[in-house]
């Protein structure tokens, strides 16, 4: 993926990455090639409700593109609360600032933080289980198929066992890892696997794509397009595959196209500064 070549895009990005690695770690942790925790800070423990939401990146690998036979592969962002503080990039900083300078209740106050403070408002509960989460992508995408029909989409990644969440006293009492050494021992035990459903709500006339903050009503289709089955446990070494991976928010495939969102072209920007700095640590 490329950097934005657009001067608002690439100075709000890097902005936003210097706001981001004073509130958590100087310089950006690693963390795991697909699940996460809110902050990325690997010291944190599971059981503490900062870590939400949890993360999830998948990154679908296609056939080599073969006019250059260079790998081809697209990602799937997603975190466990269908919410953002902010519609783009400017909103999205002033929140990041109002956090690394202490001044969250000020900033929640002002009438013009309203996707802020629907974002904090909005419950993110410790997942009983990484498999037992729901994981929203939140910026729309559109899916084109072979006679150049759009449809607008926004994906979500649905347990197939049921959302299950701890309260905070109970998800005091586990251990400092137990979401991911859970995870392993589910995917590893030789019970049932850790399964999701891949599925997109679909938008309809007049739905906004341009900013995630609005939500489509509820009623909109769901249609699954798939079974995201997690059954081995990558062995490499985790530190160099963490580093290696850099998710990329704007797919970069034939049939699947970026909305008008204007977050997406900053989160890429952002993602890739931050990725090639881990890579460079
Ligand atoms: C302007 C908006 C946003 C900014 C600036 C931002 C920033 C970042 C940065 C710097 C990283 C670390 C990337 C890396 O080092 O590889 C990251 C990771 C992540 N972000 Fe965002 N983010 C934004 C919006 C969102 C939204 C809307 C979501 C919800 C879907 C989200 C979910 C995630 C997840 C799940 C990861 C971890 C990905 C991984 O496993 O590497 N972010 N974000």
């Amino acid at each position: 993926m490329p950097l934005s070549t657009d001067p608002s895009v690439s100075q709000t990005g890097e902005t936003i990455l210097h706001t981001l690695k004073d509130i958590f770690h100087p310089p950006p942790g690693i963390r795991p090639a697909r699940f996460s925790s809110s902050t990325g800070i690997p010291s944190l423990p599971d059981s503490n409700p900062n870590g939400n939401p949890r993360g999830l990146a998948l990154r679908f690998h296609l056939a080599p593109d073969p006019a250059t036979g260079r790998r081809v592969h697209t990602d799937i962002i997603a975190h466990s609360v269908d919410a953002f503080p902010g519609r783009d990039g400017g909103e999205a900083l002033a929140f990041f600032a109002a956090v690394k300078e202490g001044r969250v209740p000020e900033f929640l106050a002002d009438p013009a933080s309203e996707s802020a403070r629907r974002f904090v408002a909005a419950p993110k509960p410790t997942p009983a289980g990484l498999e037992r989460g729901e994981y929203f992508a939140v910026n729309t995408f559109v899916l084109v198929d072979g006679e150049g029909k759009r449809t607008n989409v926004r994906y979500r990644i649905v347990p197939t066992k049921g959302v299950a969440s701890l309260s905070d006293e109970e998800a005091e009492g586990k251990g400092p890892d137990f979401l991911y050494e859970g995870l392993k021992e589910t995917v590893q035990g030789g019970g049932d696997p850790a399964t999701f459903k891949l599925v997109v709500q679909v938008g309809e006339e007049g739905d906004v794509t341009g900013d995630n903050t609005v939500k489509w009503p509820e009623e909109r289709k769901l249609v699954e397009l798939g079974e995201i089955k997690l059954d081995t446990v990558v062995e490499d070494d985790p530190v160099a595959a963490a580093k290696k991976i850099i998710f990329d928010p704007i797919p970069r495939v034939d049939g699947v196209e970026p909305s008008d969102d204007p977050l997406l072209e900053v989160r890429a920007h952002t993602y890739l500064l931050s990725g090639r700095e881990r890579r460079a640590a």
